[in-house]
C-alpha cells in the first residue's frame, strides 16, 4: 500500500471552500490515531465530542439541533413552516483504526451544503419549497453495536426501536445506556423527510480507474450478513486426544475458508468475508468451546447471492461433521438490490454536466444510510473517488480537490431538491 495521507490544505482554496477544508481538518482530530486514521466507535466519547462540535457549527448558522430516540442527530432549518425536510447527511462513527473520510466527509459536506443553500434562500437567489435537515445517522458502521446502519434502519421502520436500544456491545453496555451516557438520546422521531441526499467516498477503485470525479449511484449490491455461532467443547490442547476434540475454532476456520471458496466460484460478482471472530475462552492451552463469527455475502445479482447462500448452507453440515461441532445461525442482516430513483440519478447527472464535472453511474457495494432512505423517499447518492480504493483503513484518502468538487455537487443537488 503506497498511499501517503496528505493533510487537508485549506490554503489551496479560497472563501467558503477554504473554510470547508479547514473544518474537515478539525474533524479529523476527533478520535485521531497515531497513524493518521480515526477510531470513533458509536456512542463513545470521541463520537460524542465530534457530535458536539457539529452541533456548535450548525447552531452558529441558525440550525436547531435535536436527537431522536435512536440518537440520530438532526440540524434543522425551517424555511417553509410546516413543510417536510430535505435530509442530507451521512455518519460520524467509524470502524476501529479506520480512515478519516468514511462517513465524516459526507456529514461535513452536508452541513456546508445546507449552510450554502440556506444563504441562497435568505438572499433570494433560491426559493425553498422544503425545509433543510443535516443528519448524522447513529451507528452506521455496526462496529460496536450490530447491525450496521442502525439509526437509519430505525428511522425508516426497518428495525424496531426497542430492539435497537436493547442491543449490547461486547462489554454488555446497551445502545440505550451508551446514548444516555453521551447525551445523545432524544425523545422524538426526527423530522419528516421529503427527499434525501448523501455523499460518500467510493471505497473502491472504479472511479479512479475511469477518471471520474463524481459517481452517481444508481443501485446497490445486495448483502446477506449472518452471525454464526460454532459450539464445541472446552478441553486441554495437550492431553485431549484429537479424536475426542470438539474444536469450535476449527469449525470457524473451516467456515472462513468455505466463504472464500464460495466467492471463488463466482469470480468478480460475489464478495464474501468473515470480518469478526470472537473466540471463547481464547486462552492458551484451551480448545475453544465457542466461536461467534460474522460472515457476509454480497452481490449485485440476487440469483448469484441465492446460490451462494445455498452453498453456504450445504457446507454447514459438512463442517459440523468434520470438526465435530454444531453451528447455530444467529441474527441476520440482509438487504436486496434496489435502484436509486431514476429522477434523482438524472437530476444528479444534469447537475454534473452544468458544473462541468466528470461523472459516471456507479453502484454501491457497501451499505449506506441512503440504502435505507431510498426505500422511503427519492434519494440521491453521490461518490467521490478513493485513492487506490483503500477504505476501512487508516490510509483511506481522497484528494482535497475531489472533496471540494463533491461539496459543490452536493450543494447544487440540495438546492434543487429544496426548491422542489
Ligand atoms: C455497511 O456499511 C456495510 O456495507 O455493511
Ligand atoms: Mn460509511
Ligand atoms: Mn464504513
Ligand atoms: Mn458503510
Amino acid at each position: 500500500m503506497s498511499t501517503t495521507i496528505l493533510e487537508p490544505n485549506p490554503a489551496a482554496f479560497t472563501g467558503n471552500d477554504a473554510k470547508f477544508v479547514a473544518d474537515f481538518a478539525t474533524l479529523c482530530t476527533f478520535g485521531a490515531t497515531a497513524n493518521g486514521g480515526v477510531h470513533r466507535l458509536a456512542g463513545t466519547a470521541a463520537d460524542s465530542e465530534q457530535r458536539a462540535w457539529l452541533t456548535r457549527l450548525l447552531e452558529r448558522h441558525g440550525f436547531r439541533v435535536e436527537f431522536d430516540r435512536i440518537g440520530n442527530q438532526f440540524g434543522l432549518l425551517e424555511l417553509v413552516p410546516g413543510a417536510p425536510y430535505v435530509l442530507v447527511g451521512s455518519h460520524l462513527d467509524s470502524q476501529p483504526t479506520a480512515g478519516r473520510y468514511d462517513g465524516a466527509y459526507g456529514v461535513l459536506a452536508a452541513a456546508h451544503a445546507a449552510i450554502r443553500v440556506a444563504d441562497h434562500c435568505e438572499n433570494g437567489t433560491s426559493k425553498p419549497k422544503y425545509n433543510l435537515a443535516v443528519v448524522n445517522w447513529f451507528n452506521e458502521e455496526g462496529a460496536r453495536f450490530k447491525p450496521s446502519m442502525m439509526g437509519s434502519s430505525v428511522y425508516t421502520g426497518k428495525l424496531a426501536l426497542e430492539d435497537a436500544l436493547a442491543t449490547a456491545d461486547s462489554a454488555g453496555t446497551t445502545v440505550e445506556e451508551a446514548l444516555k451516557s453521551v447525551g445523545s438520546l432524544g425523545t422524538g422521531d426526527g423530522p419528516e423527510a421529503a427527499y434525501c441526499a448523501e455523499i460518500h467516498i467510493e471505497q473502491g477503485r472504479s472511479m479512479e480507474r475511469e477518471g471520474i470525479t463524481i459517481g452517481v449511484v444508481d443501485s446497490n449490491w445486495a448483502a446477506n450478513k449472518y452471525q454464526l455461532v460454532v459450539h464445541g467443547e472446552q478441553a486441554h490442547t495437550g492431553s485431549t486426544i484429537i479424536a475426542d476434540r470438539k474444536d469450535a475454532l476449527l469449525g470457524a476456520s473451516l467456515l472462513v475458508v468455505a466463504a472464500r471458496e464460495i466467492a471463488d466460484r463466482f469470480p468478480g460478482v460475489l464478495h464474501t468475508s468473515v470480518g469478526q471472530l470472537d473466540v471463547y475462552p481464547n486462552s492458551p492451552v484451551v480448545v475453544p468451546s465457542k466461536v461467534t463469527l460474522l460472515l457476509d455475502l454480497r452481490s449485485a445479482d440476487e440469483e448469484v447471492l441465492a446460490q451462494a447462500d445455498q452453498l453456504l448452507h450445504d457446507r454447514l453440515a459438512e463442517i459440523e461433521n468434520l470438526a465435530n461441532v454444531s453451528v447455530e445461525k444467529g441474527s441476520s442482516h440482509c438487504w436486496p438490490v434496489t435502484p436509486y430513483q431514476p429522477e434523482g440519478v438524472e437530476l444528479a447527472e444534469k447537475i454534473a454536466v452544468d458544473l462541468g464535472l466528470a461523472y459516471g453511474r456507479v453502484k454501491t457495494l457497501a451499505g449506506h444510510d441512503s440504502t435505507n432512505m431510498k426505500d422511503i423517499v427519492p434519494t440521491v447518492m453521490l461518490f467521490v473517488p478513493s485513492v487506490e480504493g483503500i477504505s476501512h483503513n487508516e490510509h483511506e484518502y481522497t484528494r482535497d480537490e475531489d472533496i471540494v468538487a463533491g461539496l459543490h455537487m452536493l450543494t447544487a443537488v440540495v438546492q434543487r431538491l429544496c426548491a422542489g
